[in-house]
């Protein structure tokens, strides 16, 4: 890749995601853009710059921003963030909100929902410690795409084999053909909807940072 290609998809990158890519990973560019290019019947990647260097509309610069964003979610990403939230962060939270009973939750890059998700089961199994308190939970992401997925809840085989205990999966999720779909009222604990996280806040983020924030 043309370093002044280079630069241009890396600075609106770090611009549109706040997400920052040194040169040694050009390679992610091309495996990710390669297929957008031809898929909108471009000649490679410098048809792909060139038009977007030209282009006026939003659209085009969203799609290759949404498709140069990592997307690999998984439910219960780390096990110890969760465990610290039902062990430290609720039974905390519980205490300095004793007066407004109403806890907030955002899962502030949520993908295709898995963080949100496990979020909910893990409060559906805290229900004791939160009993008498109004959740109000989010999950935000600046993909359409991703958030079309969350809303529907519906995962593949080998999407809930990866960090789901078993347990959670026949407790939280129905067959449906040969897909697995969360039930409605864990999905109506979530609300989602698009919002980039850089247009709001001083940002530095990384593709693997967590992104689930509580007041
Ligand atoms: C690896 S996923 C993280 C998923 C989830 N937080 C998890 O840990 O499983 C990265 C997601 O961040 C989203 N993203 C990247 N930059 C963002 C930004 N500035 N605002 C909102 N979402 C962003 C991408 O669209 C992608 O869906």
């Amino acid at each position: 890749m043309k370093p002044d290609d280079f630069q241009l998809l890396s600075g609106l990158l770090k611009e549109r995601s706040g997400l920052v890519l040194t040169s040694d990973k050009a390679y992610l560019l091309e495996s990710r853009l390669l297929p957008l290019a031809r898929k909108q019947e471009l000649n490679g990647l410098d048809d792909l710059v060139r038009a977007l260097r030209t282009t006026k509309e939003e659209r085009p610069i969203s799609v290759v921003t949404e498709a140069m964003t990592t997307k690999e979610p998984l439910f219960f990403r780390d096990s110890s963030p969760f465990d610290q939230m039902r062990k430290a962060m609720l039974p905390a939270l519980v205490k300095a909100r004793a007066q407004t009973k109403r806890l907030r939750i955002w899962s502030a890059a949520c993908s295709t929902g898995q963080e949100p998700y496990s979020l909910a089961m893990v409060l559906k199994e805290e229900a004791n410690t939160i009993a008498g308190y109004r959740v109000d939970m989010v999950g935000t992401d600046l993909s359409n795409e991703v958030l079309e997925k969350a809303k529907a809840g519906l995962y593949s085989q080998f999407e809930v084999q990866r960090g789901l205990p078993i347990a959670m999966l026949a407790k939280y999720f129905a067959k449906v053909g040969d897909m697995w779909q969360i039930k409605t009222d864990l999905r109506g604990m979530v609300q989602l909807r698009p919002h980039n996280r850089c247009r709001t806040s001083r940002c530095s983020a990384s593709s693997k940072s967590s992104s689930a924030v509580t007041c």
